[in-house]
């Protein structure tokens, strides 16, 4: 076994590293490492071996809460954006909070008639707290930009309003599970309401199962539909019109559908 680095080939440290990033540490997060398992070992005592506390000062029973349920509650007293956004950074039942190094809940203006429904910040939203940043961010504000519509626009007939189904990258952008989609849902259908757009743009699968309960993206796209209440266009997720450039013309045509739309003409 190898004890320390000046031990190692190039070719060793590099297969090393391919491993590493297999098993999905795909980026630094500290300068030192850290033995988690010496940790678990440090971890306070269970509750049975420890004095016991009165009664009435019992911790609440965490694993006994429906997260779904607690969603539903936090979302539903939240009388503003503002509170809203307070409130879904605060809900601590979802483990992917404790993997992310920023709560992105959006971007853009909240008064635009369109509001575009991602699917979870990646690396780049996930250091800079904002949805949509990187490069499949940067297509999406060129493609809305080509209809007259920007996050950046003060008015709300130009503007876009852009939020994503989880506010919590998944780690190494694994696709989200169905049990997050559902307790994160009480806080979207919120945001919408709160947010009151004209329409709505679902882009890729993960907002379409969250909002329609369906996936097939490919299927979807293009077809007017119905989510909270609102008109809803499913289109492809700008990272799939990076890995497939062909697909562009039919989106093109989905973001024709809706200016037209909102000019009255859709
Ligand atoms: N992809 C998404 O769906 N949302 C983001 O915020 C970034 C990339």
């Amino acid at each position: 076994m190898l004890t320390d680095a000046s031990q190692m080939d190039f070719h060793l440290a590099r297969a090393l590293l391919a491993w590493q990033l297999e098993l999905g540490a795909d980026e630094p997060v500290g300068d030192h490492p850290v033995n988690r398992y010496e940790l678990a070992a440090e971890a306070p005592k269970p509750a049975a071996l420890m004095p016991a506390a009165p009664v009435a000062a019992a911790a609440p029973q965490v694993a006994s809460l429906d997260p779904v349920a607690v969603a539903k509650a936090a979302a539903a007293a939240a009388g503003d954006l503002a509170a809203l956004a307070e409130a879904q950074a605060a809900y601590d039942l979802c483990d992917l909070k404790k993997g992310a190094r920023n709560f992105v809940f959006a971007d853009g203006n909240p008064a635009a008639r369109v509001m575009v429904i991602g699917e979870a910040p990646g690396r780049d939203e996930d250091m800079e707290g904002r949805p949509f940043v990187g490069r499949a961010g940067q297509l999406l504000d060129r493609m809305f930009a080509a209809i007259g519509l920007a996050r950046t626009s003060p008015d709300p007939a130009g503007a876009l309003y852009i939020t994503n189904v989880l506010p919590w990258r998944p780690p190494s952008n694994r696709d989200p599970e169905p049990e997050e989609i559902a307790m994160m849902l009480p806080f979207l259908a919120r945001h919408v309401e709160l947010a009151d757009p004209d329409l709505i743009v679902l882009m890729g699968n993960t907002p379409c199962a969250a909002a329609l309960g369906q996936r097939g993206i490919l299927r979807l796209r293009g077809t007017w539909t119905n989510a909270f209440g609102k008109p809803t266009l499913p289109m492809t997720h700008p990272a799939y019109l990076l890995r497939t450039p062909a697909a562009k013309r039919e989106a093109w045509a989905d973001l024709l559908e809706v200016k037209a739309r909102l000019a009255g003409t859709a």
